[in-house]
């Protein structure tokens, strides 16, 4: 007999703690929560720490800031950990994807290494030059409970870079049955928000479940 399908915690709480320090990802998740009417304030206006993020996986580096935010603030928080995975690459820049950047936080660098890491491995075909952008949210409130949500949108990558829009790898990234990058599309698009095919970006995917579940009814 199959268990019992397991129901998420609501969030009921007016504000919430948006666990990052990058402004992008800050915008982005703004963005995504706005239409439920919920208060966000970032852990940065806030001068909460950026924990290190010393997991291995999305989901562990995920939790570990939205819990740091959550404790340390009193107020339920959401933080999102994501990455590119590049296969060909055996999986890299993945969980490191920011660190590929350096102290600079320079993404023409990062796709430089990404691309020549690429061509070390001879990988010219898109068959060979298959990525996949990763999003997970965490959702943590003060007494440690915490709900995770994981999101992925598949597409190739492609050389030189196109577009100045978005930010980090978008854009070399080619998402599946799209002609443009993510990097010279708008963030509406980008996230497909309000398209009939649903969500597109890996952000938005994690965030529709997470509505879903957490936000919803
Ligand atoms: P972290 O989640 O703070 O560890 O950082 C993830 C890194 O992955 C970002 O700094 C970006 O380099 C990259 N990344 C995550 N999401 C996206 C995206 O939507 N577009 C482009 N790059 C992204």
């Amino acid at each position: 007999m199959d268990a019992p399908a397991r129901t998420a915690r609501r969030l009921t709480e007016p504000k919430l703690v948006v666990a990052s320090h990058n402004k992008g990802k800050i915008f982005e998740i703004r963005m995504l929560v706005a239409p439920f009417g919920i208060e966000t304030v970032s852990a940065g206006e806030l001068g909460l720490p950026e924990p290190e993020e010393t997991a291995t996986t999305f989901e562990g580096n995920a939790t570990l800031k939205s819990l740091a935010s959550a404790t340390a603030s009193g107020l339920p928080a959401l933080a999102d950990d994501s990455g590119l995975v590049v296969p060909a690459i055996g999986g890299d820049p993945g969980i490191y994807s920011a660190r590929w950047a350096g102290e600079s936080k320079d993404f023409g660098l990062a796709m430089r290494k990404v691309e020549d890491a690429l061509q070390a491995v001879g990988a010219t075909t898109p068959d060979q030059r298959r990525a996949f952008f990763v999003a997970v949210l965490s959702l943590a409130w003060p007494d440690g409970h915490v709900e995770e949500f994981r999101g992925e949108v598949h597409g190739t990558l492609i050389w030189p870079p196109r577009g100045d829009m978005g930010f980090g790898y978008d854009p070399m990234f080619l998402p599946d049955g799209h002609d443009r990058t993510f990097g010279e599309m708008s963030g509406e698009e980008k996230h497909g928000l309000g398209a009939a095919t649903g969500p597109l970006s890996h952000r938005a995917r994690a965030f529709e479940l997470f509505a879903r579940e957490c936000l919803e009814g």
